[in-house]
């Protein structure tokens, strides 16, 4: 779609359809970059359509390298607000083939297949009761934060909001610019940034960095926001970076029925989970499973995934969170499993037969279409 090719119906909300991602992939049409390893993609859906989804939430994109079509999944950084198009921010840092990939090779025009939207770390979690927000982000952390500011700043610009961001550098901070332009329309918007480090060396970075640097603690975010018991918190950055910030909140007493935080990259996803009662008495040897579409056979070790199981048997199942996040991993199976999943998976699905690949141990001989 060009300028000059745009269907009258696509202008108008109540003549588009959802987007679907069975039958749509998302087509590139812009990239912004923020520095040499960090970009924001904006995205349309082929052939027109609007985004339904909450912000906060996640898409799971297929990449194509050329080694195999790789999953992963962005936090959107758009709004739902802004219902045409969405957005996802990529920073690519140490072994992250898939966003290196995106800042290397992702250009407008080029078409991808991607899943829904989907993800629990949403306003929507928040206590209605709570007297307001406090988002609290470190590196790529920013992207959810920025997709609820945005919608904040659209849909409920009183909103009672503090936000502190923390980066390496000054010139690291993520849309930095953008954020003291949603400050100027937020009158109860507080924001904060910290960097670890000063500003950069010459002619890089924000010079004259008067902001404070440091490390986060109990004072600092005491100062930013004294009321912050009553709030809801939303965190999302390295894992390190938010167990740090649970073990503030905690060890101050804050409610953490009101802590939120993203978790994707949950570790251990790589290794066998420990072996429950359930699985070591009912198939000691292993489970037999059967992969009936590439009519292979495997044995899952005691507390191994079906999705590691099928990987030792050469079987293909496209994974991106490998936490029981982002449905990726999600097939049809018959046979008893144990799945502990973190809501990438509807009630209905199970009852169907779905499992997620990726935090299912079989109990039993299973058969798995895959
Ligand atoms: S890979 Fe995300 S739910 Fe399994």
């Amino acid at each position: 779609m060009t300028a000059t090719t745009i269907a009258p119906g696509a202008l108008r909300l109540d003549r588009a359809k959802p987007f679907d991602a069975r039958a749509q992939r998302l087509v590139c049409m812009g990239r912004t970059s923020h520095s040499a390893d960090a970009a924001s993609f904006l995205f349309r859906a082929e052939g027109g359509g609007f985004f339904a989804y909450e912000p906060g939430q996640f898409v799971t994109l297929e990449l194509p390298l050329a080694a195999g079509p790789l999953h992963r999944t962005y936090t959107l950084s758009s709004t739902p607000s802004r219902p045409f198009a969405v957005e996802v921010t990529v920073k690519a840092q140490g072994a992250s083939q898939a966003s290196r990939w995106m800042i290397e090779h992702l250009r407008p025009g080029m078409a991808l297949k991607a899943l829904a939207p989907a993800g629990r770390f949403t306003l929507s979690a928040a206590d209605p009761a709570a007297r307001g927000y406090l988002f609290v982000s470190a590196g790529s952390g920013a992207t959810p934060m920025m997709s609820m500011l945005r919608w904040l700043a659209d849909c409920a610009p009183e909103a009672d909001v503090v936000y502190l961001h923390v980066a390496r550098r000054p010139e690291d901070i993520l849309f930095h610019h953008e954020l003291e332009l949603i400050d100027a329309g937020m009158p109860n918007l507080r924001l904060g940034f910290l960097v670890s480090q000063g500003a950069g060396p010459k002619g890089g970075g924000r010079r004259g960095w008067a902001g404070p640097v440091g490390r986060l603690d109990d004072t600092r975010l005491s100062l930013l926001a004294p009321d912050l018991d009553g709030r809801d918190v939303f965190c999302c950055g390295p894992e390190g970076f938010m167990d740090s910030v649970r073990a503030l909140l905690e060890a101050r007493g804050f409610p953490m029925a009101r802590y939120h935080q993203e978790s994707f990259g949950a570790t251990g996803a790589g290794e066998p989970a420990p072996v429950t009662a359930a699985q070591a008495q009912a198939a000691p040897a292993g489970a037999p499973i059967r992969f009936t579409l590439s009519d292979r056979e495997a044995r899952a070790i005691p507390g191994q995934t079906v999705l590691q199981a099928a990987r030792g048997a050469g079987v293909r199942i496209p994974a991106a969170c490998e936490s029981g996040l982002c449905g990726t991993c999600k097939v049809m199976a018959a046979g008893p499993v144990e799945m502990s999943h973190n809501g990438g998976i509807l009630d209905e699905e199970i009852e169907e037969g779905y499992i997620l690949a990726c935090c299912s141990r079989p109990t039993g001989a299973i058969s798995v279409d895959a």
